[in-house]
């Protein structure tokens, strides 16, 4: 029998997932360790795990190197890989959301090419320029994004807001939200077909402890 392979995002959603798998009686001990392991086997019920980037757990998925992953909404969309999106785990909840310094909210949609620093610049392509039709320079940074409307780099960031407390403490605040995000599971659509019975049992054990 083949083992069937979950890719799990590294970081934020990494202690939630690896908690399902547990209350699903699957073997995580060696996950939990903490260790620089990357790749990690259940040998008694055919599940391989591997720890990936969050932003490549759907490459994984598209190419079959996993057969599922979990990942948050907001890697989905800005990935816009070749998936198909199984379940909404409904943990990890926060919003896709524009933001900045407060006196600008009412004044930055005037702003001539609006500059938007961001970790996501497809989503923030997509919104800006197809759904407000406005133009704007999108600035791809890798992290700590609040920085940018404080230092002058742009005058908005699209980011994700979960407690809003990264906000708050740097003096920033909501904008406009632009959608939900929560953890999904995704699937190989070829792995699908071929495992459909041992995929949808799977499954179904996950909506069971999610709830
Ligand atoms: C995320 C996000 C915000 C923050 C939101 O960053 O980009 O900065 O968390 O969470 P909050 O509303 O609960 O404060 P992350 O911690 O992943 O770090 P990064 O900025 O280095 O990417």
């Amino acid at each position: 029998l083949k083992s069937i392979t979950f890719a799990l995002a590294k970081g934020r959603l990494s202690d939630i997932s690896i908690g399902i798998f547990e209350k699903l009686g699957y073997d995580v001990s060696q996950m939990k360790e903490k260790s620089r392991k990357l790749i990690f086997y259940d040998e008694k019920n055919k599940i391989k795990f591997i720890l990936v980037k969050a932003s490549d757990v759907p490459t994984y998925v598209e190419y079959q190197a996993a057969d599922i992953g979990i990942v948050g909404y907001d890697t989905i969309l800005e990935e816009g890989r070749h998936v198909y999106e199984m379940l909404n785990l409904s943990f990890g909840n926060c919003k896709m959301c524009v933001c900045g310094r407060p006196e600008m909210k009412d004044s930055f949609y005037k702003i001539h090419n609006l500059k938007v620093a961001t970790k996501y610049p497809n989503i923030a392509k997509e919104f800006f320029e197809k759904e407000k039709k406005m133009g704007a320079e999108i600035i791809k940074l890798n992290g700590s994004v609040e920085l940018a409307p404080l230092t002058g780099l742009s005058e908005v960031i699209v980011d994700i807001v979960e407690s809003g407390k990264t906000l708050v403490e740097n003096g920033l605040c909501v904008f406009e939200e632009i959608c939900d995000i929560s953890a999904r599971l995704i699937v190989n659509r070829v792995s699908l077909k071929m495992e459909r019975e041992r995929i949808n049992d799977i499954v179904e054990k996950i909506k069971g402890v999610i709830i």
